[in-house]
């Protein structure tokens, strides 16, 4: 099947930045990307592309390239449903904070509506793609719904999950060590993986293209992250023991990570790991085996988040028992909010909770963070509901300027890796600082040398 008219459903982190990149490297399929967010829609049309909705080192370019040509971004989702031979499923799937599952099961609402709208439309046939992160079987609650419609219309449904991280997205997309699709064995399913594989096709390499089955293929994506956020929570549980030893995180990382079978990727000790997916899924995977009655495997994998919330506390912890046990008016500067570098996304970062924390011990923060709004760093806090929204506000200042959100404080917390702190006049920060002059490096990011050598008292993570 040749596959001229693709559209996506959902312009957010993913889909936004995958269909940009299928669409400039296939300028013979015409993608639409459709939101029911009229604003997120409006900032991807904006002829200055560089006011698209999400930064992404080079997404810019990419969406310059192609809008107009063969990348569309509408509200008009029937009509997107309407005209595609395929259509990409990439809506949010959160954590469910309602009814059974509360806590751990992700929240399926927005698929099934996305499903119920591809019934409710489709004239035609169509092959269904998985993008968002699923549950292990959630393709078949799809299949009910859509062949269910009694309108003769036939569909294929695909998982294809997106394995992209966030600030590395565009360079993830043009070269991913592998692209997954999982279809059915049957040769409709088989057709259907085709013709996915000949859009990725266009500028991956086949032998990178890896095809399964559906369930093998829900269930890696969930997989795949479980895995990496479990080294980051292993390399963070070495760090509070490396505080307590004199052993050096930084170097045992180093020592284990050059042993070729244990690798050197993420081995990197931090305040905590944030960002939308990593709690999500591995929630999501504690409940599924939860539902299949494997206490032991649920236990397992709620250890990696459980030893993520201690470190986040930990470190927050610490700020307040080092600085004399109390922070009550003082106050501490924050350099970054993202929850990591190159991205304004702010969900779940570290620095969210170690601000609640600060707060509750009545500190007065001050955040700089070159990509993220003060409205985003308040919504981030109000969401939490720790207290009102007026307080935060009253609490929490933002800085365009990371001098001024230094000037008088007693302690800078380094809560994300901007590379350009690194570049920082430290003297400057040191001279105008409260003595003593604090620095929490949750990040491991500055250099302890020149730091303590201009009178900075600094501690990083795991040393
Ligand atoms: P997001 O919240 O940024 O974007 C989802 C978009 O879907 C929103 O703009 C929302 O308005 C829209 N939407 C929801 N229901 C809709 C409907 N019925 N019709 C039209 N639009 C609708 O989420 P995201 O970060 O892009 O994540 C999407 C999925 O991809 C999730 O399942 C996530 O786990 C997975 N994922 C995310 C990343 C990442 O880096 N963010 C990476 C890999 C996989
Ligand atoms: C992660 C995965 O890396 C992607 O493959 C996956 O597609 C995505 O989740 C998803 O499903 O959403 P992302 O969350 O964007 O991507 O970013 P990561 O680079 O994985 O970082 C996640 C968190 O772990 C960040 O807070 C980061 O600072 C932290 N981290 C990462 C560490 O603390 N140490 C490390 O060594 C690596």
């Amino acid at each position: 099947m040749n596959i001229t008219k693709i559209c996506c459903i959902g312009a957010g982190y993913v889909g936004g930045p995958t269909m940009a990149v299928i669409a400039q490297k296939c300028p013979h399929i015409q993608v639409t990307v459709v939101d029911l967010n009229a604003k997120r829609i409006a900032l991807w049309n904006d002829p200055n592309s560089e006011n698209i909705p999400i930064y992404e080192p080079g997404l810019s370019e990419v969406v310059q390239e192609a809008r107009g040509r063969n990348l569309f971004f509408s509200t008009d989702v029937d009509q997107a449903i309407a005209d595609a031979d395929m259509i990409f499923i990439s809506v949010n799937t959160p954590t469910k904070t309602y009814g059974t599952g509360r806590g751990q099961a992700a929240d399926l609402k927005y698929i099934e509506l996305c499903a119920r709208q591809i019934a409710r439309v489709s004239k035609t046939d169509k092959i269904v793609v998985e993008k968002s992160t699923l549950p292990v079987r959630t393709a078949e609650a799809i299949q009910s719904i859509l062949h269910n419609t009694g309108n003769g219309v036939k569909f294929q449904i695909l998982s294809n999950p997106e394995f992209l991280a966030e600030g590395t997205a565009v360079a993830d997309l043009l070269q991913p060590d592998r692209v997954l699709i999982g279809g059915d064995t049957t040769p409709e399913g088989q057709k259907a993986i085709e013709a996915l594989v000949s859009v990725y096709a266009q500028w991956v390499p086949k032998d990178r293209i890896l095809t399964t089955n559906v369930w093998s293929s829900e269930l890696s994506k969930l997989v795949a992250n479980a895995f990496l956020a479990q080294r980051v929570s292993s390399i963070n549980a070495i760090s509070e023991l490396c505080e307590k030893t004199g052993a050096n995180v930084n170097e045992v990382a180093r020592a284990i990570g050059m042993d070729s079978r244990i690798g050197p990727k993420f081995l990197k000790s931090s305040v905590g790991f944030g960002g939308s997916c990593f709690q999500k899924d591995i929630l999501n995977l504690v409940y599924i085996a939860k539902s299949y009655g494997l206490q032991e495997v649920a236990d397992y994998w709620e250890q990696v988040i459980l030893m993520n919330d201690h470190q986040k506390r930990r470190f927050s912890k610490n700020i307040v028992s080092t600085l004399y046990n109390t922070v009550a008016d003082k106050k501490i500067a924050f350099l970054g909010w993202a929850f990591k570098k190159d991205t304004n996304d702010t969900r779940e970062s570290a620095a969210i909770y170690v601000a609640n924390d600060l707060l509750f011990e009545q500190a007065q923060l001050a955040v700089y963070d070159p990509k993220v709004s003060h409205e985003q760093m308040l919504s981030d806090l109000n969401y939490l509901q720790s207290r009102s929204d007026a307080e935060n506000e009253r609490m929490v200042t933002a800085y365009d300027n990371p001098y001024a959100a230094c000037e008088g404080a007693h302690a800078i917390a380094v809560l994300t890796e901007w590379d350009e702190f690194r570049s920082y006049d430290w003297q400057q920060i040191y001279d105008k600082m409260n003595k003593p002059a604090f620095v929490f490096d949750g990040r491991n990011l500055l250099d302890k040398k020149a730091l303590e050598t201009i009178g900075f008292k600094y501690q990083a993570i795991g040393s």
